[in-house]
């Protein structure tokens, strides 16, 4: 068989593990070849294509962070308005099956191509971790890892400084990286989009803290996150040319509204696309390279229009509508349990 795979979206730790176990299982269980096409969807659009050859220097990727294929974003309308020309590239390139790895945006892409008769198996990637459907994607753990390792850091300056400081992470819409990395680190607040914050609570539980001698404060912010209706004004962002709504500094908002209610010194962090770079933690080039490895025995049992997803210990294949659904967002229960450690 020919197999095309393309990476799409935003990057992520663990994305070169994918291609990797592709690549290699491809060659080494079917002796089938690989074309990997660059930049996402726009480069299967424009044909920008190139064979992945089981050597060497496809194994040592594994460790890479980043896609040697490139990644980008597309808007849904020019993508769809693009089908006739994806299927004659494909066609032309004498393509069996095409594995694109990416988000939630990327899964809903392989789904209308499924839909309109392409042999299709999904990889979900991203550090939001906001693919319903699996327990994880990929780019997720080396997230939580990097902004862990931040907070950690953070708690020595603030103690020693008597500040509060917020430590804003990535997460689009969902707030799982906050969730773990603030449970993880140690923060004493953790706000996240699933659960509108109140910023007097926020301003209760630092007051707290300094009144019984903690005098410093971690509170760790999803950029997603919103205040309760009317307890806040808050900055409006704008819809991007991608369709995705941009956000306007939750973090830098809720330390302004902090220093002007409490008088206390408050610094901000924004870690944005530190926690999208660099290489992938152990957990993540594992669950990257099995997701590879099912995604070309999928195509090569016929498994089309699924998407490979972690089902507790096992690599199991899903739906891809399943996959494109909803957001997998916080449960509020996980969010209760994180709670008891505020403050
Ligand atoms: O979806 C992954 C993600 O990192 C989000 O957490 C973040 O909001 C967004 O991508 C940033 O997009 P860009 O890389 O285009 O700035």
């Amino acid at each position: 068989m020919r197999i095309a795979t393309l990476t799409s979206g935003g990057d992520c730790p663990g994305l070169n593990a994918v291609i990797r176990g592709i690549v290699r299982t491809c060659s080494a269980e079917f002796n089938s070849t690989v074309v990997g096409y660059q930049d996402g969807w726009v480069g299967l659009m424009e044909d920008k294509r190139s064979q992945l050859y089981d050597d060497e220097n496809i194994d040592r990727i594994l460790l890479r962070g980043g896609t040697i294929l490139g990644t980008g974003r597309l808007h849904p309308d020019r993508f769809k308005a693009g089908l006739d020309q994806i299927r004659a590239n494909l066609e032309d390139a004498g393509i069996d099956a095409l594995i694109p790895i990416g988000g939630e945006g990327t899964l809903k892409g392989a789904k209308w191509l499924s839909d309109n008769g392409i042999p299709v198996v999904g990889v979900p990637k991203t550090i939001d971790n906001d693919v319903n459907g699996t327990d994880f994607t990929f780019g997720f753990d080396t997230a939580v890892s990097v902004a862990t390792d931040a907070i950690d850091r953070l708690h020595t300056t603030a103690e020693s400084h008597n500040r509060v400081m917020i430590v804003e992470v990535m997460g689009r819409h969902v707030g799982w990286i906050a969730l773990h990395a603030g449970m993880a680190g140690g923060a004493h607040y953790t706000v996240i989009p699933e659960e509108p914050f109140d910023i007097a609570e926020i301003c209760k539980a630092m007051e707290r803290r300094f009144q019984m001698g903690e005098k410093y404060g971690i509170i760790c912010v999803a950029e997603g996150a919103l205040p309760k209706e009317g307890t806040m004004e808050m900055r409006e962002g704008e819809i991007d040319q991608f369709g995705h709504k941009t956000f306007t500094g939750i973090g830098q908002q809720i330390a302004d509204e902090i220093h002007n209610r409490l008088g206390h010194d408050v610094r901000t962090t924004v870690l944005g696309h530190i926690q999208r770079g660099g290489t992938p933690t152990a957990f993540d080039r594992v669950l990257a390279t099995r997701y590879g490895v099912h995604a070309a025995r999928a195509c090569h049992s016929g498994d089309f229009g699924k998407c490979v997803a972690l089902h507790g210990e096992h690599i199991e294949l899903i739906d891809l509508n399943e996959a494109v659904g909803t957001l997998k967002a916080v449960p509020h229960g996980r969010y209760v349990t994180a709670k008891a450690m505020f403050g």
